[in-house]
């Protein structure tokens, strides 16, 4: 049992990738959260402090993400110790990043390592889905999987916790631009429709199976074609302001596809190669101000490691 401070980093995520609503997302190099943790043998677990959210966020741990998902860890392993926390909270709040996962996974990660790692990342999944739920009333694992285990991840059942890792071409680059405005992932899940049209469920599913034959072949052109949403897009975006022509001047540069991180504001496009990443991050950071919109820009790799200690 490690009893002195142990500090984890987990990283931003992606999640749906346009056509994969609930069962696509992948991971960033960064931003990302931090987590500093203590253990003590009160068996409660508890929020010393959190920065960088402008008290925003709960401080009670049994409402805030990292305090969830440490409560059910310590609770599934009948574990008699308790943990205090401090979040370095980096990402910023309801930006379509995986801002309440990545909080999640860097406690988890952490109070894994201080019991000597005794469950693997895909065991921690349940207990960070549990956070999400208290997060967004959603226990949906696409932020979640890929901060926890990296990459690029397919959901295909996240009852079963059936995750799979699709490998993706060396060259591929991911740009997410948050424009500064803040959209709950409830609110935009509740606006979403409940019934799809056979022919919206075809294009869909048809773009779902085409992303990962791309992204597995290497096949950057179709990887670029599936990059269509029908289920959410058409509604999310209505939120978003200058959504579509953010999306024009990504595509205009360059990017293979464009579509709304998670659940938004913040949009996110795949580019061949850094050079185009570079060009389609300017020329979407340039639209946004021309609305007189503050946004940041990220600009990364897919980031295979996903969460890790500091
Ligand atoms: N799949 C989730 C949604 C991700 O779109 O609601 C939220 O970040």
């Amino acid at each position: 049992m490690i009893t002195h401070k142990i500090r984890a980093f987990a990283p931003a995520t992606v999640a749906n990738v346009s056509c994969g609503f609930d069962v696509f997302g992948f991971a960033l190099e960064q931003p990302g959260d931090e987590v500093e943790l203590w253990i003590n043998e009160t068996g409660i677990v508890s929020i010393k402090e959190i920065l960088g959210d402008h008290g925003l966020l709960p401080r009670q741990a049994h409402l805030n993400t990292c305090g969830v998902a440490v409560q059910h860890y310590l609770s599934s392993i009948n574990s008699s110790y308790g943990a205090e926390l401090v979040l370095h909270k980096k990402l910023p709040l309801g930006s379509g990043m995986g801002s309440s996962a990545a909080s999640a996974v860097a406690a988890l990660v952490a109070i894994n390592h201080a019991h000597g790692n005794p469950l693997t990342r895909k065991e921690l999944l349940p207990f960070a889905m549990e956070a999400e739920r208290i997060a967004c009333g959603s226990a949906h694992a696409d932020n979640v999987a890929p901060s926890l285990m990296g990459g690029f991840v397919l959901i295909r059942d996240k009852e079963k916790l059936d995750i799979i890792s699709i490998p993706v071409p060396d060259d591929l680059y991911a740009v997410v631009i948050h424009p500064q405005i803040e959209i709950k992932t409830r609110d935009a899940r509740q606006a979403l429709k409940k019934m799809l049209t056979l022919s919206d469920a075809v294009k869909q599913w048809g773009n779902t199976a085409a992303l990962v034959a791309g992204l597995m072949k290497g096949d950057y052109e179709l990887i670029g074609r599936s990059l269509e949403d029908v289920v959410a897009e058409p509604i999310r975006s209505i939120f978003i302001p200058g959504y579509n022509q953010v999306k024009q001047e990504a595509l205009k540069a360059g990017a293979l596809g464009c579509g709304i991180s998670g659940s938004g504001p913040s949009l996110y496009a795949f580019c061949h190669g850094n050079e185009i990443a570079l060009r389609v991050s300017n020329a979407m950071q340039q639209t946004f101000q021309s609305m007189k919109l503050d946004a940041e820009s990220y600009r990364s790799k897919i980031n295979l490691e996903g969460a890790r200690m500091l």
